[in-house]
């Protein structure tokens, strides 16, 4: 990135998208204004009033590494360290699940419950937080409630625990590291459960994105039982933690929908069990109330 012609942003950003499209990038423009932003220390949005701007050596050196990164095959998230979720900034490192915007669908579900409850403090379960999108965002639009989070991984809960304090939300949520319901102390009941646990099936990891199976966690991604095992535990215990009339919300891919929805009917244990669509149109969340 050198030449007597000067560095400006519109010259960076161009040169940036043709390099990252070269490596693979399917957004590369995107992705060279948000690494350019984070160099600049600037938002997006003002890059473009900026274009001919001559940018600094010491900024060009901080761009050209987090370019490197990105060139690598990390994604742009990890390189940047934050990634958006409902109209939020996040904390994530590779310790966490990548939050995906299909997964607001579970927070609006979520929200729909709390609200059609207004007046009353709900008591709100989430396994598997990983980054704390879900925890943060429900504490963040649900001020009267409390909640748990739990996850296996030590290290996702200290990426949730700083989120929640960045959000302001941390006094109302309490963090609890185990597997599934065993980091749910006893005794206790919620008025939701929800939870977007692993559900990718090893037999779909030869048609994944490799930038996802070289950099995301696997105890995120995959589940056994054909990526249904995680799900199966949920469903098979959630009703013992529910109080009457609590709801489950569940995130699973559409691949394993129709035996989400077998394994509910299953159970015996819930009423208005419902498959949710994400704006794909395809299946991506059960609904399903305690039934006894
Ligand atoms: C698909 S990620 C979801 C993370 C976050 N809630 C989100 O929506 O982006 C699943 C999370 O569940 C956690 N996890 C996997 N198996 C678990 C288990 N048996 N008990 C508790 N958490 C588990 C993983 O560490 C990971 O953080």
């Amino acid at each position: 990135m050198s030449t007597a012609e000067p560095w400006t942003i519109g010259r960076l950003l161009n040169w940036t998208t043709d390099y990252l499209t070269s490596k693979g990038s399917d957004e590369a423009r995107l992705e060279a204004q948000l690494l350019l932003a984070h160099a600049l220390n600037c938002q997006k949005i003002q890059l473009y009033t900026r274009f001919e701007e001559v940018v600094a050596e010491d900024c060009r050196a901080k761009f050209r590494e987090l370019v490197k990164q990105r060139a690598s095959g990390i994604p742009v998230a990890y390189v940047l360290g934050t990634s958006e979720f409902y109209s939020m900034t996040f904390e994530v490192n590779s310790n966490v699940l990548i939050p995906r915007p299909e997964t607001e669908h579970l927070v609006i579900e979520a929200l729909d419950r709390v609200k059609s409850r207004s007046g009353e403090s709900l008591r709100i379960l989430e396994l598997g937080t990983g980054s704390g999108i879900i925890v943060v965002a429900l504490a963040k639009h649900a001020p009267k409630s409390t909640f748990l989070a739990t996850d296996i991984s030590g290290k996702a809960l200290e990426v949730a625990q700083r989120n929640a304090a960045k959000h302001a939300v941390a006094e109302r949520i309490q963090f609890a590291e185990g597997d599934l319901f065993a980091a749910v102390p006893d005794g206790e009941t919620f008025d939701l459960i929800v939870s977007n646990p692993p559900y990718v099936a090893q037999s779909e990891r030869s048609m994944m994105d490799a930038q996802v199976i070289a950099h995301e966690p696997h105890v995120a991604l995959f589940a056994e039982e054909e990526g249904t095992a995680v799900l199966r535990q949920i469903l098979e215990a959630a009703a013992d933690y529910l109080n009457p009339g609590g709801w489950l919300l569940l995130e699973f891919s559409p691949m394993v929908a129709q035996r989400v929805a077998e394994i509910a009917q299953k159970t015996g244990r819930y009423r208005q069990v419902s498959i949710g669509k994400d704006l794909a149109r395809l299946d991506r969340y059960l609904v399903a109330q305690k039934a006894d």
